[in-house]
């Protein structure tokens, strides 16, 4: 896979890339990422990647040619399966849109700034809009972080244990059962008894329960989906 990002702040982006499992992805070929600093696409002396509003109003626009630059560029030298735009009013991140992304071969991402970007690069360029929550970030960079994270665990041969991204929170619409480690019983608290049974039927049956009770308990909206 491979994910190209526009950004006006390309340092903001870095630091999620050279550390843990991103890193080791990346260091290993199972995925590529490229910042893009849209500052490079403009045209003025004072490389302007914003402007005032048409019809008034606070807060400045990103303008359509810098970005219409940008991903012309990249798109004449690949095909794009999804040119995302990180922005409050996109679609809500989930699991579910994780594992359709992390299917793809090339996807780019426009992070935005300012009040957004103009309303035609939305209507001609872009081909899926991602929010990562119903608050509202400075620029879309970190959404971005959060989006490459989650979709790049899922690509096949990133995490060590083959397994471990099924049995995650949300993978079958169930948050996950809680877990333990060594010591048995600590100050006074102990580790339940059913995960020393031996018997594996009976403890997945426990943690189907536990896993179950825990999304009624905390978020039995995911139920219902
Ligand atoms: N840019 C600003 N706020 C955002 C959010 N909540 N999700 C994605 N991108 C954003």
């Amino acid at each position: 896979m491979r994910i190209d990002i526009i950004t006006v702040l390309p340092e903001l982006l870095k630091s999620p890339f050279e550390a843990s499992i991103l890193k080791r992805a990346i260091d290993a070929d199972l995925v590529e990422v490229h910042l893009h600093n849209l500052r490079d696409y403009t045209t003025d002396n004072y490389k302007s990647v914003d402007d005032y509003q048409y019809g008034g109003g606070a807060g400045m626009v990103m303008m359509i040619e810098p970005i219409d630059k940008c991903i012309s560029k990249l798109k004449s030298e690949r095909p794009y399966d999804e040119i995302i735009y990180m922005t409050p009013d996109g679609e809500r991140l989930n699991q579910n849109i994780a594992n359709q992304i992390s299917l793809k071969e090339n996807i780019m991402i426009l992070c935005g700034h300012y009040k957004g970007v103009d309303q035609r690069v939305r209507d001609h360029f872009i081909t899926k809009e991602i929010s990562i929550g119903d608050y509202v970030l400075s620029g879309g960079e970190l959404g971005a972080a959060v989006l490459c994270d989650a979709v790049i665990r899922l690509i096949p041969g990133v995490l060590g244990n083959e397994t471990s991204a099924l049995t995650d929170s949300f993978q079958d619409n169930l948050l996950a059962p809680p877990i333990y480690t060594r010591p048995r019983e600590y100050k006074g608290m102990a580790v339940p008894e059913v995960l020393f049974s031996g018997n594996f039927p009976k403890i997945e049956k426990w943690r189907e329960e536990q896993a179950l009770k825990r999304t009624q308990d905390r978020r039995p909206d995911l139920l219902n989906e």
